[in-house]
């Protein structure tokens, strides 16, 4: 694996951000295509049984172009996988052959499961982002397709790093699904374009929300003695940079990534501000709220509040403005997007122009439907620059915020501080990469104006 020189600039990594998944420069070259098996079966192996691992594996037996079949999983934590397995085996059972020597639990659990694989077999890659570069090595190593969720990166290092695995996959021909299923929605697709056709004019303006209660494990208390530090960090990893780049990538990342999908074009610098409102208790390295302006390179702006507290005002949308007129990107949640085109600003229903035909089909379902299309069809398929690139701008605004700096896309994607750098070695009984401030007893936290160069 080669990484790009440190020095890589924006300009070298930008890309212009269409719907469809970015075709490899080496399409169509003579590279031995990695088919599914003689049985015209593909096995599925997942990687991080959690939540969304488990829906994403529902969402590949249920995908177009089958036969697909899951025939072996991996988790660091065994009640995971078995309650995982359950719940899928309960949907699916007659596409799920994972007998008890195909389950796999510990850190090199990914590696069995692989194993368990042939090549052009699908590898689902669900844990938190911080493993997602060593598993995806190990996936391109195997000629395995993958499919990994969102964020792919939390850091400048792990992005070069990813950058350069997304190319490695498409010199073997493997096809790559990302888990920005936005990017796949339909309704976004039709505004997208109607946006290319002018509709709204030139983009000067867009808005993205994620206020909500607290989610998932951002919050986070004081380790109880029944649990190691490594595995309580990895257990409430929405609570640490190393392992999830934070609340702020994980939940905010689709907001942005489809705010940039219409801007087609990732922003160029960004500055922020959060704080630490309520904290009780919880001593994980998150804000409370977040405030970042988002700034493009012909001016254009967009603006992204996140909040994670109970008790006030909510709203999980993203909006777009132009100089003839306006558009809902998305109202609620990720699905279904019920995108608007409205003439001028006010976005009243009098001044409706188009709205996305309803019902809309499920994104999480047709990225899969996509990827194993892709996969039996033999079509280039790689959208591992584009989450990469949409990772990095999410970093951008965090660090924005956590350091109190304007930060670039160039600072971004140079910066040294790697969280994890010894991910790959991790093991159960071994040190967590973040300790205790055995002063302070809290995690390292941003501090604004005070640590300006890295985010703890
Ligand atoms: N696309 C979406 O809308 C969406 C929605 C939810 C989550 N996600 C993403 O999916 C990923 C997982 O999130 P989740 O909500 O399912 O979390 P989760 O905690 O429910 O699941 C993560 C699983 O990974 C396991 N795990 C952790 N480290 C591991 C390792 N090194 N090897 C093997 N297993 C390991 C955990 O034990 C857990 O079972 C995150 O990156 C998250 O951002 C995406």
């Amino acid at each position: 694996m080669t990484e790009p020189k440190s020095g890589a600039s924006r300009r070298e990594f930008l890309k212009a951000t269409g719907q469809v998944a970015a075709a490899s420069a080496l399409a169509g070259v003579a590279i031995p295509s990695v088919h599914a098996g003689e049985d015209n079966t593909i096995g599925v192996a997942l990687i991080g049984c959690g939540g969304r691992g488990t829906g994403a594996a529902a969402n590949a037996l249920a995908a177009k172009g089958g036969p697909l079949k899951l025939v072996a999983m991996a988790d660091v934590f065994k009640d995971r996988l078995d309650g995982s397995y359950d719940a899928i085996q309960k949907e699916h059972g007659d596409k799920v052959d994972v007998a008890d020597d195909r389950k796999f639990v510990g850190f090199d659990a990914y590696k069995n499961a692989m194993d368990c694989l042939k090549a052009g077999d699908i590898a689902i890659l669900a844990t938190p982002p911080a493993f997602r570069w060593v598993q995806f090595t190990r996936a391109i190593e195997k000629g395995l397709h993958t499919f990994m969720e969102k964020p792919v990166t939390v850091d400048g290092p792990t992005t070069r790093r990813m950058i350069a695995l997304g190319e490695d996959a498409a010199k073997k021909n493997l096809k790559v699904g990302v888990g920005l299923m936005c990017r796949h929605c339909d309704a976004r697709g039709e505004l997208f374009k109607r946006i290319q056709d002018g509709q709204i004019g030139d983009i000067v303006l867009l808005r993205a929300y994620r206020q909500t209660g607290p989610v998932g494990s951002a919050l986070v208390e004081p380790k109880p003695d029944d649990i190691s530090e490594l595995m309580y960090q990895i257990k409430r990893f929405h609570g640490f940079l190393w392992a999830s780049g934070g609340c702020y990538s994980d939940f905010l990342i689709h907001n942005i990534d489809e705010c940039c999908w219409m801007k087609d074009a990732w922003p160029t610098k960004a500055k922020g501000t959060g704080a630490r409102t309520y904290r009780e208790n919880f001593i994980d390295q998150n804000f409370d709220t977040y405030s970042v302006e988002y700034s493009f390179d012909d001016g254009a702006k967009m603006l992204l509040e996140g909040r994670n507290i109970d008790g006030c005002s909510q709203e999980f949308a993203s909006y777009v403005h132009g100089t003839k007129g306006s558009a809902v990107i998305s109202s609620s949640s990720h699905t279904p997007a019920r995108c608007k085109i409205y003439k001028g600003q006010n976005m009243t229903k009098k001044d409706v122009v188009w709205s996305a035909p309803q019902p809309e089909a499920n994104p999480y379902q047709l990225e899969w439907d996509h990827l194993v299309a892709a996969i039996r069809d033999d079509k280039p398929y790689n959208e591992v620059r584009r989450g990469a690139e949409a990772s990095l701008v999410t970093s951008m605004g965090r660090m924005a915020a956590h350091t109190g700096q304007l930060v670039t896309f160039d600072d971004m994607l140079n910066c040294p501080h790697e969280f994890a750098p010894e991910v790959d070695k991790l093991v159960v009984d071994g040190p967590a990469p973040l300790r205790v401030n055995p002063s302070t007893g809290h995690y390292p936290w941003p501090q604004p104006g005070i640590l300006t160069d890295r985010e703890f």
